[in-house]
């Protein structure tokens, strides 16, 4: 039913299991405010072991004999039962949990903190996982936020699930109910903020007016830890406020932004902060008055300064009317020459947020170089759960392996280990800041992505936000379960399907890092590898008849290789070293070029196609197998889009291979392609 895509992993399914009888009988939320996080904590375990077990705890303030699970803050737990031998473990947001001995025992470093390990407990408990645990978990970095592309007349830029659960007709919807339900399922994957409107942001929605449904929209989170964040318009001093100019260092200007960001902080005194968009895809930004980059992030910078925000300043900084005649120009050195001469300039409390790869959300992208470039800036990863290029959830892509591999990556600065992850949470270069940041564009659909198995993308996000080491099949497993139970065969059907998807989508869109192929003139679907050349975008392949890929080598092409550490440069300088997987992204090369496989670049191109839709297919098969295991609600909404994603994966497959032979005249030696 329409809960079950509500709840998502949250659904707390009845669980038979005879060793739960030794749970303890009653709940006790220490020092638990209303609304407070440790409040919601209580009344969430409440809920949960009311589904998952059908016990109904009361929620007491433990002054009898029974046991307990007992839930709080550090501060509340020692005020209660003394000092706390693993206090000194707990770090920001950190939480321990102690399933042993008689009480169940849940101390959280902060507030959300504890409402973190109430939520893993009933994971646990939800999973079937009863052995006695005792054991702290702390965050791998600050900052795990989400963003929404969301305007103020209720559309989303990029959003696949209806219109928006935030805004409707120019400002904060009336009713609320589906933000709290949505911050309690960023909760339990310990998300930390929600920045709820687009980075193409609207300047009015600074108006007094809006400004107050603002802070309602963070009252409704507020109970589960969550804070709310802001997109501003660069140019809103001027498209909102009446004044000449944007200038960053105009003194009518800068006191403007103080007043509004005064102004909103009264209304919200624990605003997560600004995220910003500026000087690109035409936009207007520092630049355009001769200011840089770091002019206009510290402004916004010393504006929260004093509340403790944080600014995130975006380097999806580009020109969107590249010469495309120029074969020495790069979209991709974008970030490293706008960012690279200002590393040290930035405040402290400005994050620079970096799309993980150096284009835009393809299929496959080497990491941004710019992450080993700011060595003393404060960073953190941009990526998406709203599949943009990847199928618009109407494909079935699990993207926890993607980002895996971008995270794990190693850039070797200096010389030395500098693994992405390692990077964003600070550790690398000792920053003071640093995180993650994920566009997801929930909508108000009942599953809120559109479809449920996109739901695995959200949860897996969190999962790693928290903890980059994480496995991709393990957190996969743990969604799986929480989501559909424990069926075996539904576990691990599911974990094939997901696990081949990423790789079968990558098939039979765009290979070997010519980017995803998808139509970039508007909506960003389905194949028009045409659309991507010839034009100011800088998505380019550079195919004509006999050559493809973009040469960003330093010897002869755009030097977009020698933006990374040397080691890596070196790597993806030289074709022989380069991964086949990422060979177009860095040489031009013939079609009848031999990868390692030692097939031609062609063949590849021809044989991956057939290979990525024959397994789309097979999706298909696959889902069917669990008729009867999984409620007709959602198996059938899930087989709806199964067989829509077999559908498209052959036009992918035909529309590419078909234009590919086109262009190169040059036959699949399986005689499947061309007019035979
Ligand atoms: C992509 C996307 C835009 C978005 C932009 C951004 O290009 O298509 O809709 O505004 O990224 O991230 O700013």
């Amino acid at each position: 039913a329409a809960e079950d895509g509500l709840n998502a992993w949250l659904r707390y399914a009845p669980v038979q299991n005879s060793s739960y009888r030794s749970l303890p009988s009653s709940i006790i939320a220490l020092n638990a405010t209303k609304t407070s996080p440790v409040y919601v904590a209580g009344q969430e375990l409440q809920k949960g072991i009311k589904g998952i077990l059908g016990k109904q705890l009361p929620i007491t303030n433990g002054t009898g004999r029974d046991s307990s699970i007992i839930v709080g803050t550090l501060d509340a737990y020692e005020k209660r039962f003394g000092e706390f031998d693993k206090a000194e473990d707990l770090e920001e947001d950190g939480f321990w949990l102690s399933t042993e001995g008689r009480d169940v025992r849940i101390v959280g470093q902060n507030e959300r903190a504890a409402l973190y390990g109430a939520f893993e407990y009933l994971s646990r408990l939800g999973q079937g996982k009863l052995s006695a645990v005792s054991y702290v978990s702390n965050p791998h970095a600050p900052i795990r936020w989400v963003n929404e592309w969301n305007n103020p007349d209720g559309s989303i830029e990029r959003g696949y699930a209806g219109p928006s659960i935030f805004f409707k007709n120019g400002a904060v919807v009336d009713d609320l109910t589906r933000a709290t339900e949505y911050a309690r399922l960023l909760a339990s994957i310990r998300i930390n903020g929600i920045v709820v409107n687009n980075v193409n942001a609207d300047p009015h929605l600074l108006s007094p007016y809006n400004i107050s449904g603002f802070g309602r929209l963070a009252d409704a989170i507020r109970p589960y830890g969550i804070q709310l964040g802001i997109a501003l318009n660069f140019a809103a001093p001027e498209r909102y406020g009446g004044l000449p100019t944007s200038d960053p260092l105009n003194p009518s200007v800068i006191t403007w932004w103080t007043n509004v960001t005064n102004q909103i902080y009264k209304r919200i005194p624990d605003m997560a902060g600004y995220l910003i968009k500026a000087n690109s895809e035409g936009q207007p930004g520092p630049l355009t008055y001769n200011r840089t980059l770091a002019d206009g992030a510290n402004l916004w910078a010393k504006a929260v300064k004093p509340y403790g925000g944080t600014v995130m300043f975006r380097a999806f900084v580009y020109d969107n009317h590249l010469d495309y005649t120029n074969w020495k120009n790069d979209r991709a050195n974008g970030a490293v020459d706008y960012f690279k001469h200002l590393d040290g300039k930035f405040d402290d409390n400005v994050v620079i947020q970096i799309k993980y790869g150096p284009i835009d959300f393809q299929v496959r992208e080497p990491p941004s170089p710019l992450f080993s470039t700011l060595r003393k800036t404060s960073t953190a990863i941009e990526l998406q759960v709203t599949q943009e290029y990847l199928g618009q959830q109407d494909h079935l892509v699990y993207l926890a392996p993607l980002w895996k591999e971008i995270l794990e990556f190693d850039l070797r600065a200096d010389d030395r280990p500098s693994k992405v992850k390692d990077i964003i949470s600070s550790q690398r270069f000792n920053r003071p800041l640093g995180g993650s940041a994920a566009v997801v564009n929930v909508g108000t659909n009942t599953t809120w992505l559109g479809s449920h198995l996109a739901m695995s993308n959200l949860y897996a996000y969190g999962r790693l936000a928290w903890d980059p080491s994480g496995d991709s099949v393990e957190i996969l497993q743990d969604w799986i379960r929480l989501t559909f139970g424990f069926d075996r065969k539904v576990i691990d059907t599911i974990t094939e399907m997901s696990m081949k998807s990423w790789p079968a989508y990558e098939n039979y869109s765009g290979n070997l890092g010519i980017q995803t192929l998808t139509d970039i003139t508007g909506n960003h679907y389905g194949p028009n590898p045409a659309s991507q050349d010839n034009n100011g975008w800088g998505q380019w392949t550079r195919a004509d008849k006999k050559t493809i890929g973009m040469d960003r080598t330093v010897k002869n092409g755009t030097g977009n290789a020698g933006q990374y550490p040397p080691a890596i440069a070196q790597r993806f300088e030289n074709i022989e070293t380069t991964p086949d997987n990422l060979l177009l992204w860095f040489h031009h090369v013939n079609y009848t070029h031999r990868l390692k496989s030692n097939k031609t670049v062609i063949q590849h191109f021809y044989d991956a196609h057939y290979e990525g839709a024959e397994t789309a297919q097979t999706f298909v098969k696959m889902w069917e197998s669990l008729k009867g295991k999984i409620d007709t609600e959602r198996y059938n909404r899930v087989l709806f889009k199964q067989i829509y994603q077999a559908g498209h994966a052959l036009v992918w497959r035909d529309a590419i291979n078909q234009f590919y032979y086109n262009l190169s005249e040059i036959p699949d030696e399986a005689k499947r392609v061309g007019n035979h």
